[in-house]
């Protein structure tokens, strides 16, 4: 059995400019899919994948974020005061006690690799995951998306890109790996290039926000130069790694929404509001009575 996942790294100091105006003073990582931020499940998918410490790569404007995940002693006290103990049960519990929530502040935004390297003391020699907060991944049949890759880790013991096929033109949104097949769910990946234009791509399987990477990658990364967009990419040190090591693509039976994007965040938003236990039959009756063809005029 490898080395057990034990950390998790959430590289948050991105600008969100997809979503300005509403990223201008909040994080993307804190917008909510209907009740929750996006960073929160995020940290409940790593701990349910058994992640012990969740690593945050944070930046300027992300003081929201600690807050979330700290103790909020006035809220608190204000919910104790009124007898509202399940609204306080549910803000002391976001994180469960035997899980350390670790910071650590990336000065200049150089790109997801150098975040990643930020992270390098915290993480020391150990494969560690990195989740990217704007992919939210449903669990499917009680996994979560990080814990489906953790079992493939435990398996193979060896680096795991979380992965999706996506439509071909939409290749120059992500990093792609030229791959062959091994197994189901699973392809040896031989190559990954960062954004490809659709006909420069390898493939279209893409690598979706989830890594499960081994400590090498850290060693690559301080000699990684700038890439795509001028920023030092994980993907270019992903393809010095498979060249010494063996790495893996894993297809997630877990359904992706890309929340960095405003269609895939209005999607996870209404199909979240439908799974929702409170909401989700008055919301579907809702959308059953829609007008859509009215509303938009
Ligand atoms: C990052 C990675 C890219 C990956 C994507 C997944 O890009 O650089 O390889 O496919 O996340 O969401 P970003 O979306 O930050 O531009």
């Amino acid at each position: 059995m490898p080395q057990k996942i034990r950390k998790a790294v959430f590289p948050v100091a991105g600008l969100g400019t997809r979503f300005l105006p509403a990223t201008k003073a909040n994080p993307k990582e804190m917008l909510p899919v209907v009740d929750k931020p996006l960073i929160q499940y995020a940290a409940e998918e790593a701990v349910s994948a058994g992640i012990k410490e969740l690593v945050f790569v944070t930046g300027r404007n992300k003081r929201s974020i600690p807050d979330h995940f700290d103790k909020a002693y006035e809220l608190e006290h204000e919910l104790a005061e009124r007898g509202k103990d399940k609204l306080l049960n549910m803000v002391r519990n976001i994180i469960p006690s035997d899980v350390l929530c670790v910071y650590i502040r990336q000065a200049e935004a150089l790109g997801l690799g150098h975040a990643v390297l930020c992270a390098r003391e915290v993480v020391g020699d150990e494969p560690f995951a990195v989740i990217l907060a704007d992919d939210l991944i449903a669990p499917r049949n009680g996994l979560s998306g990080l814990g489906e890759m953790v079992e493939v880790f435990n398996y193979h013991g060896c680096s795991v890109l979380g992965s999706e096929r996506v439509p071909h033109d939409e290749t120059h949104r992500y990093g792609v790996v030229s791959a062959v097949e091994s197994g189901e769910r699973l392809w040896h990946v031989n190559g990954i290039v960062e954004k490809p234009a659709p006909e420069e791509a390898p493939s279209n399987i893409a690598v979706v926000g989830r890594y499960i990477l081994t400590p090498r990658i850290f060693e690559l990364l301080e000699h990684t130069p700038r890439g795509a967009g001028g920023e030092i990419q994980l993907t270019d040190a992903i393809a010095e790694l498979l060249q010494n090591e063996r790495v893996l693509a894993y297809e997630f039976e877990g359904k992706r929404y890309d929340c960095g994007d405003k269609l895939g965040y209005l999607r996870a938003t209404v199909e979240y509001g439908l799974r929702h236990p409170e909401l989700r039959e008055d919301f579907a009756e809702y959308l059953r009575g829609l007008d859509v063809d009215a509303l938009i005029g």
